[in-house]
């Protein structure tokens, strides 16, 4: 739960608002978006990684105002799409503290990056390197650029999200030799400006484990380019990944932890290779705005089923479901959740929140117990929502996406208003 989530008579108020308020203003369903939990987050990896640069990962949840948010409080920006770098663009983001991702960034994209004056690309392939160097050469201009590479690390998490390992696509893998190579080819292009190299491991990660190997490995490949290339980079980025509570068995990360156990492991290392430390950067998605969001929906419909064995568990039908969170579906995620309208004395039963989507795998969260009373009307939240939530809601069977509400100090205000039917038929041409 975002940090000013409190329930009080059964009634849950986050933001200084009551859902039940916020639902007869806004409708439901809609993300809850808690505007101080966000900042603060954002703040305290910004303060514990001081000296670093810390990248928000826009991929999580991105928008204008989260966007002026991280702008004013003074952090960097992680794109990964033509969109996302046009949210920043709108929001007025000071473009040298962006950095663009992707694997396959069309040549649109890159123009475009290399026009505004991104601070850096980072490159993930030779045919992108080739394309970028061009380009430079053709407006004329410099850009700054970070490769990717592999680390060849076996990420402990859903193999979907786990990047570092050899077998995926992204980076140059730095065991077979690519990596160097693709030094050498950005050192070689007068419009590309080596910075440095860059490493992402994976997501929803506990484990320090995980990044010590990779931090290694890539600063070994990083004192190999000064000493055989004759380059020194001035940068390093460590990647975002860090895993938050979804449930209450997981372990938050704590950013002051990280920090000091990733500036300890990369001190360590530049020591033990002789080399001056560059400059580090991460970015951190997931950590920042996972906990300061939660859904509130409406059940509409409750049904017992028998499970084997004579256990019953209830299925509460709520007004969303995998359109507005896939990850229960498509990573087995498990989330938690609460009535949020009113208290209950009942006693608590098995019971599965499960969408309105025509297909059985629309599950938001697998097993919680709520009270046996659960009834249409009621308003369960769902918390832990933030990332990878709003930033992947679709619009499967024609729904419509829900809205993002911002609450701070008992107040309300629309970040992204909920999508119409009008939104939907916009693209629906109907020739006849
Ligand atoms: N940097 C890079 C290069 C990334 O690819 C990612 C995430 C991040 C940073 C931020 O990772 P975070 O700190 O948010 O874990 N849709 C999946 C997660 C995909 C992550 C993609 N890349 C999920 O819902 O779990």
């Amino acid at each position: 739960w975002s940090q000013t989530a409190v329930k009080a008579d059964g009634v849950l108020t986050v933001g200084g608002v009551p859902l039940p308020e916020l639902v007869r203003e806004h409708g439901s369903p809609a993300y809850v978006l808690d505007e101080a939990d966000f900042r603060a987050r954002a703040v305290a990896f910004r303060d514990a990684f001081a000296d670093y640069d810390v990248f928000y990962a826009g991929k999580a949840f991105l928008c204008t105002t989260v966007a002026r948010w991280l702008a004013e409080d003074g952090l960097s920006l992680d794109v990964c799409s033509g969109g996302e770098l046009t949210v920043a663009e709108r929001a007025g983001f000071p473009m040298a503290k962006v950095g663009f991702h992707g694997n396959n960034k069309t040549l649109g994209e890159l123009e475009r990056a290399v026009e505004l004056g991104v601070g850096r690309i980072i490159v993930d392939s030779f045919h992108e390197i080739e394309r970028l160097a061009a380009i430079t050469t053709e407006l004329g201009r410099t850009t700054g650029v970070m490769i990717r590479v592999t680390a060849g690390v076996e990420a402990h998490t859903h193999e979907y999200i786990a990047t570092a390992h050899e077998d995926q696509k992204f980076g140059f893998s730095i065991a077979s030799g690519d990596a160097l190579e693709a030094v050498r080819r950005v050192h070689a292009a007068p419009g590309l400006r080596l910075l440095g190299l860059h490493s992402h491991i994976g997501s929803q990660i506990f484990d320090t484990a995980g990044f010590e190997v990779a931090a290694r490995r890539v600063l070994a490949l990083h004192a190999q380019v000064s000493e055989e290339i004759g380059v020194e980079m001035p940068e390093m980025d460590l990647g975002g990944g860090f895993g938050i509570a979804y449930t209450t068995q997981d372990d938050p990360s704590d950013p002051s932890q990280l920090a000091t156990e990733m500036t300890k492991i990369v001190e360590h290392e530049c020591r033990a290779l002789g080399i001056a430390e560059p400059r580090l950067s991460i970015e951190p998605g997931r950590a920042i705005v996972g906990p300061s969001v939660c859904t509130v929906y409406e059940v509409g419909t409750v049904k017992e089923v028998a499970l084997d064995g004579g256990a019953r568990r209830s299925y509460v039908s709520v007004d969303g479901g995998m359109s507005d969170n896939i990850r229960t579906a498509l990573y087995d995620a498990d989330y938690s959740a609460t009535i949020a309208s009113r208290a209950s004395d009942a006693t608590p039963t098995l019971a599965r929140v499960v969408g309105k989507h025509c297909e059985a795998g629309d599950i938001v969260v697998k097993d919680e117990f709520l009270p046996g009373d659960v009834a249409p009307g009621d308003l369960v939240a769902v918390p832990g929502t933030g990332a990878y939530c709003r930033s992947m809601a679709s619009n499967y069977n024609h729904a419509l996406r829900p809205p993002v509400i911002g609450v701070r100090d008992g107040k309300t205000f629309t970040v992204l208003r909920r999508e119409t039917v009008a939104d939907l038929l916009a693209t629906d041409v109907g020739v006849s």
